[in-house]
């Protein structure tokens, strides 16, 4: 354990660095759309089911909680669920996008307009919509956007989760957190109580039938442990039980690592888990259930915890036999896999805190807000 007061200066210069990356941020420009004029929306497999399989409509809010190219692989993660869930024919009217959108043409990322999620993943960043980058990535709009009260959104897409009885939600987050509390790139910080006090509103105006949430954090259990009610329809999965680190991985000088010319880790070892599962696996047959399994198991470092952490559940399990197109859609593509290079754990994860000493010592600071 490092000393009480080894963290007090670490939130001294953790203010410090905020400081000067809000400064930073304001040199940056944001486009409407990532995607160019002329560009066709990437086909879908399957986008005749929704309706008709009357399961209503598939909803995702997808959260980089972080900004700064030492943060990289939060951004990464949540490309690479939003490609992952149009490939299943989520529409992209349906998703939600908070991302801070400093990386791709960030000066220090070797591909320009290029972000990946792998070593030899593709590029994951096209197509992305813009809907709340900079500074409207904060918790007020992500918390208006669930409960899909556009009035109360700034700034951004004003897209909200405008959801109906039938429909199933997918929120999906990724980044640094501490006890209580995950990160946002624009403060204040996202805490338990407010977010599940927002997940009960959402609850009681009886707008979905079922939401599954997942989350990647350290620490990320503290948000939900002995908060989260059973009764409100809504099934989470934490990359980290409430007390240890979540892990990054993709990370220079692992097996495998990225290829040379990248400073940083690609991913998150909790989120690549869930998310190259469900490229390899046929999700109307795959339950919630088993992912929770496979990616608990992977992000545990096989059951070695020597690097890896545990990933819990909370909030309602009776609807685990549910399958998993219900929320991530369906790409028949995945059915059949014959590229194995997903299904290769990589060797070693780093954990989160190292991860960003890594890069630079200033990105500390997030992990013990
Ligand atoms: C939506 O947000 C506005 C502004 O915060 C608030 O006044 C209004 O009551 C909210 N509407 C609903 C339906 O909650
Ligand atoms: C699955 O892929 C293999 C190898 O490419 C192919 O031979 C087989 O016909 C495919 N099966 C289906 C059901 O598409």
């Amino acid at each position: 354990m490092a000393p009480r007061w080894c963290f007090a200066l670490l939130l001294l210069l953790c203010a410090a660095a905020r400081a000067r990356a809000g400064a930073d941020a304001s040199k940056w420009k944001w486009d409407p759309v990532i995607r160019m004029p002329g560009e066709e929306e990437p086909a879908t497999g399957d986008e005749s089911s929704e309706e008709e399989d009357g399961v209503g409509t598939r909803w995702a809010v997808l959260v980089a909680g972080s900004s700064g190219y030492g943060n990289y692989r939060h951004q990464a993660d949540i490309c690479h669920a939003y490609q992952i869930l149009r490939k299943g024919g989520v529409k992209e009217e349906n998703i939600v996008v908070f991302m801070y959108d400093d990386i791709a043409n960030n000066p220090l990322n070797p591909r320009p307009g290029v972000i990946i999620n792998h070593p030899e993943g593709e590029d994951v960043y096209a197509g992305v919509p813009k809907d709340y980058t900079g500074e409207a990535v904060t918790a007020k709009n992500f918390y208006a956007v669930l409960l899909g009260n556009k009035t109360a959104v700034t700034g951004g897409s004003k897209k909200v989760i405008d959801s109906k009885p039938n429909d199933h939600i997918f929120i999906y987050y990724s980044d640094h957190g501490g006890p209580g509390v995950l990160g946002m790139p624009n403060l204040p910080y996202l805490y338990a109580a407010d977010f599940i006090k927002v997940l009960q509103e959402k609850h009681a105006s009886n707008t979905y039938a079922k939401m599954v949430i997942y989350v990647e954090a350290c620490e990320s259990g503290s948000i939900f442990e002995g908060l989260m009610p059973a009764d409100l329809n809504i099934y989470v999965t934490t990359a980290s039980n409430a007390e240890e680190s979540s892990w990054g991985t993709y990370c220079p000088g692992m097996e495998p690592s990225p290829p040379s010319e990248y400073i940083t880790c690609l991913g998150d070892l909790y989120s690549i888990s869930w998310m190259e599962d469900s490229e390899t696996n046929n999700l109307k047959e795959e339950t919630i259930k088993k992912q929770y399994e496979v990616v608990k198991k992977r992000t545990s470092d096989m059951n070695s915890y020597s690097a890896g952490s545990h990933v819990m559940e909370y909030g309602d399990k009776t609807f685990k036999d549910e399958k998993l197109y219900l929320y991530q859609g369906f790409n028949p593509a995945n059915t059949n896999i014959t590229n194995k290079l997903f299904l290769q754990a990589p060797k070693a994860a780093i954990n989160q805190r190292d991860a960003d000493l890594l890069f630079l010592w200033r990105r500390v600071c997030f992990s013990v807000m």
